[in-house]
């Protein structure tokens, strides 16, 4: 049996834990020092099974943008779902023409014409690989932007990191800790386009690096690479599976980064926790896929597209992006306080309520996670394990309020104090 993460005062917790961790593979779960085991969610708090009281600001993994258990989204939600089958495998329902209809006129873009489901992100990213491969069969060649992260499985494990088990796939540079002269990645894409002609079928980036710790490039970069894959007709593929649904303070990134994508790839809060994605994007690419090559069991199926539905009627009701907007210097201004306070914060990037925290060494930025989770009183704020070894993740619901962004900042003071005092 693998020892499970236990921690003192928490008898329901820990019996948990150890249950799970006897029957459950460890591979499921992504490392969190904290491992905590939730009762009840609402909004932006979550209660664990000993009663600990937590501001959440993960959003699951940006998935909950509406915070847990909204009650319009949850009537809305069920009031779809009435009555439909939850499997439409090789059925019409209208549920998903609305659902494809309304995701095409959200994005307000003219090449989101056509829509194809998957069941996650990853699955949606190797759907909108295979429309540009098909189009192109005689194109072997896939570029990527280094480090990004698209998924575990298939083509978008091959496209995500700086290695790839595909000998098909390039990697070209993305602006990290250095921003080089934009002349630099031209000369970079020019080579390539020199190297194959006609033999690329697709660019795949990230708008921001997320996994990789949040790297936020200049707006130039992503134009700069539209502006390429256009010359040269390579499909141009945005994958917004992390930041669709206002999370940079737009509705979509590629708003923000003024760009307009051939195909982007939705996931996570699309559809507010229920298993969806979707690729929307040019026609010609997507109908380049014949019947049955993209089609699986669960992709839009009713559950999902009520999901989707319910997601833009409450987007629509209470402006969220809106009040994405509005909140978001907040929680930078808290951040760049905490920076300002703690030595062992050594950088804070991201945009809209997308921010990475960079720690000086991957056993602070842990600590960091489990002092917060302790907090002071029975109430503490929830992060999920490092990213990229020392990278904390701030993504919270974007529902949060000003008065649980200062609690939270609050908390976070005290608690990181301890982390101070220790180190
Ligand atoms: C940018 C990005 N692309 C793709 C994925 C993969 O999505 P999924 O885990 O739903 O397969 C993720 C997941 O974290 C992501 O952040």
């Amino acid at each position: 049996m693998t020892d499970s993460i236990q921690h003192n005062g928490e008898p329901r917790a820990n019996a948990l834990r150890a249950r799970l961790s006897a029957i459950s593979g460890l591979g499921q779960r992504t490392y969190t020092p904290t491992q905590i085991v939730v009762e009840r969610a609402h909004g932006c708090t979550l209660w664990t099974v000993d009663g600990r009281e937590l501001t959440d600001l993960t959003s699951g993994v940006l998935v909950a943008n509406l915070g847990y258990n909204h009650a319009g989204f949850e009537q809305r939600y069920n009031a779809y779902c009435s009555g439909m089958p939850r499997t439409s495998y090789n059925m019409v329902t209208e549920l998903e023409v609305q659902a494809c209809e309304r995701l095409v006129k959200s994005m307000r873009n003219a090449r989101a014409e056509k829509v194809l489901w998957a069941a996650s992100g990853s699955e949606g990213i190797q759907k909108a690989m295979w429309s540009a491969m098909h189009k192109h069969p005689e194109r072997p060649i896939l570029l990527a932007t280094r480090y990004g992260f698209h998924g575990k499985k298939g083509l978008a494990g091959d496209v995500t990191g700086d290695t790839s088990p595909n000998p098909n796939v390039r990697f070209i540079s993305f602006p990290m800790y250095e921003e080089k002269p934009k002349a630099f990645y031209e000369a970079e894409l020019d080579a390539l386009a020199k190297q194959y002609p006609d033999q690329i079928a697709l660019l795949i980036t990230e708008p921001y690096l997320g996994a990789k710790g949040s790297f936020h490039p200049p707006k130039w970069y992503h134009q700069l690479l539209q502006k390429w894959c256009n010359r040269h007709d390579i499909a141009f593929i945005f994958d917004e599976v992390q930041s669709c649904h206002g999370r940079t303070g737009n509705m979509y990134a590629f708003e923000t980064y003024g760009v307009e994508p051939d195909l982007v790839v939705l996931g996570k809060g699309l559809a507010s926790g229920e298993p969806a994605a979707a690729v929307v994007g040019r026609a010609d690419l997507i109908d380049s896929l014949n019947y049955g090559e993209a089609s699986d069991t669960f992709s839009g199926n009713p559950h999902a597209c009520a999901a989707v539905c319910a997601t833009f009627d409450v987007f629509e009701e209470e402006g969220i992006v809106e009040h994405c907007r509005k909140v978001a210097p907040l929680v930078r201004e808290g951040l760049e306080s905490l920076m300002d306070e703690f030595d062992f914060i050594t950088a804070v990037r991201g945009e809209g309520l997308v921010f990475g925290v960079e720690m000086v060494d991957a056993e602070a930025a842990n600590r960091c996670v489990l002092e917060a989770y302790l907090g002071e009183g029975g109430h503490g704020v929830h992060f999920l394990g490092p990213l990229a070894g020392k990278v904390l993740r701030v993504s919270p619901p974007l529902v949060i309020t000003e008065s649980e962004i200062e609690g939270a900042f609050s908390l976070l003071r005290q608690a990181w104090s301890r982390v101070s005092a220790i180190r």
